[in-house]
């Protein structure tokens, strides 16, 4: 029998050549299903970036994942985030297999919920309580609410750029065509999505990330309205992008000096840039967080963290719940999933941050070689390269000056060579603990032979 990377190879090719791609079920997959379901697939992101159609997947594991027409890719998507242990870990199944007998859903407290908590705390030692919920869109709602209930104001800041879910006060401003948006200091609220009442935007202020000057004239203005400022810690949804040295502790000082709850969305950056998120990573403790995708490897739940006066306000005038907050599967697949991640102290970590800095550095060797274009940043686990004249991205504005059609392009040429990942130059790609050496080679194969064709041809 052939090993899974033999089988790989013969299939797609990894080595650049391609051989009998086809997508023909992907494509009427796509036409029958826009018929029933608006736009094909029940989130937008999963189709909105595609030129014609997208890929229907049909079966993943580890690092693979196989379309409808039986094509093999290298899977640099990994759901969006959640695969830090890769698709189907056996570990983990085996644990939800073994507790689904138990029965599905008790709407009485569960026993996992404790062992969760205290799983958790071992990875966020910054936070003093958790609680759980079901999307991430959950988790950034309900710490926004804590965030007013606390400081008894009403409005949130929030920045240029960064998602924090689709409820109405996180979709805002996610997307911002600069002549719109107008100032890059003070930028304007604008809505994510229609049917967004003005008198939700109303309550969200707008600033410019990794600049403190701005925000500190925005804070003159207004701070003694604002009851949260909400960020990604490191911004992950338009590109990657880093702090700069000292910006979220410069955040931090104008958050105490207003009198306004700082919350860190660690949807995606939780669990997966270190054991214990950005804050650990970058040394900053925020009142509020919210957590996600690599929390469960795939299973839906969040959790809201923060410190004990604030998420004690839970149940003393803040409202909270939900039928499936705390689901029991996705609680023990949570408990499998970081029990896999606390092995040997932690030691993935390492080993993903080298696996990430050893990708980052064969797309830069690309560049040298072939294509100045080509920007490159990381965060351990994050990676995302986008074709620019720019040397440095700080921000939103600087991260949407990029050939998108280039991006999109290359892509279309590394589906053919079987490695899969998103077509927007927006999305970042997440590296998982069971992404090998040979995978990241045949990546960075693959990428040079892309970029190669697509100069080529453009
Ligand atoms: C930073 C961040 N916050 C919140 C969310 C919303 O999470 P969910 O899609 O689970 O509702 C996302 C989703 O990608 C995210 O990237």
């Amino acid at each position: 029998m052939q090993s899974e990377d033999e089988t790989h190879k013969d299939i797609i090719g990894i080595s650049g050549d391609k051989k009998n791609y086809e997508t023909k079920r992907s494509m009427n997959l796509f036409k029958k299903t826009k018929r029933l379901i608006p736009s094909g697939a029940s989130s937008l992101m999963r189709t909105s970036s595609w030129d014609d159609y997208p890929i229907f997947m049909n079966r993943a594991k580890g690092t693979r994942m196989w379309d409808v027409d039986g094509n093999e890719y290298i899977d640099f998507l990994m759901a969006f985030g959640p695969l830090i242990n890769g698709h189907s870990n056996e570990k983990i199944t085996a644990a939800v297999r073994k507790y689904i007998k138990n029965g599905d859903l008790y709407g009485t407290p569960n026993e996992l919920e404790y062992k969760l908590a205290r799983e958790f705390k071992k990875f966020v030692k910054t936070q003093d309580m958790v609680t759980f919920a079901l999307s991430g869109t959950d988790a950034t709602f309900n710490a926004l609410r804590i965030a007013r209930a606390a400081t008894g104001k009403d409005m949130i800041l929030k920045f240029e750029g960064h998602y924090h879910g689709l409820h109405d006060y996180g979709a805002v401003s996610v997307e911002a065509p600069p002549p719109v948006a107008g100032l890059k200091w003070f930028p304007k609220s604008l809505p994510y999505s229609a049917g967004i009442p003005q008198g939700v935007m109303d309550t969200v202020v707008v600033s410019n990330w990794n600049d403190l000057e701005g925000l500190s004239k925005i804070l003159r203005i207004r701070g003694n309205e604002i009851a949260a400022i909400i960020m990604e810690p490191i911004m992950a949804n338009s590109t990657l992008v880093s702090p700069e040295p000292g910006y979220l502790k410069g955040v931090r000082e104008l958050a105490d000096e207003y009198n306004i709850l700082l919350i860190f969305d660690e949807v995606i950056t939780g669990f997966r840039v270190s054991e214990g998120g950005a804050q650990k990573l970058y040394g900053v403790t925020p009142d509020l967080s919210s957590w996600a995708k690599a929390l469960s490897n795939g299973y839906p739940i969040s959790a809201i963290a923060g410190k004990k006066e604030y998420m004690e306000l839970i149940g003393n005038g803040v409202g909270y719940g939900g039928t499936y907050f705390g689901v029991p599967i996705s609680l023990t697949a949570s408990i499998a999933n970081l029990k896999l991640l606390e092995t040997n102290e932690f030691e993935g970590y390492s080993m993903l941050g080298r696996l990430t800095r050893r990708m980052a550095r064969g797309i830069e060797e690309i560049a040298e070689d072939i294509d100045e274009s080509i920007f490159v940043n990381y965060e351990t686990g994050l990676i995302t390269f986008v074709f620019t004249e720019q040397k440095q991205i700080t921000n939103y504005r600087e991260s949407i000056v990029m050939d998108w059609n280039k991006y999109k392009g290359v892509q279309k040429k590394m589906l053919q060579r079987g490695i899969y990942y998103h077509p927007d130059g927006a999305e970042r790609m997440p590296l998982s603990m069971v992404h090998t050496e040979a995978d990241i080679e045949a990546f960075l194969t693959a990428l040079r032979e892309s970029i190669k064709e697509y100069n080529r041809e453009n």
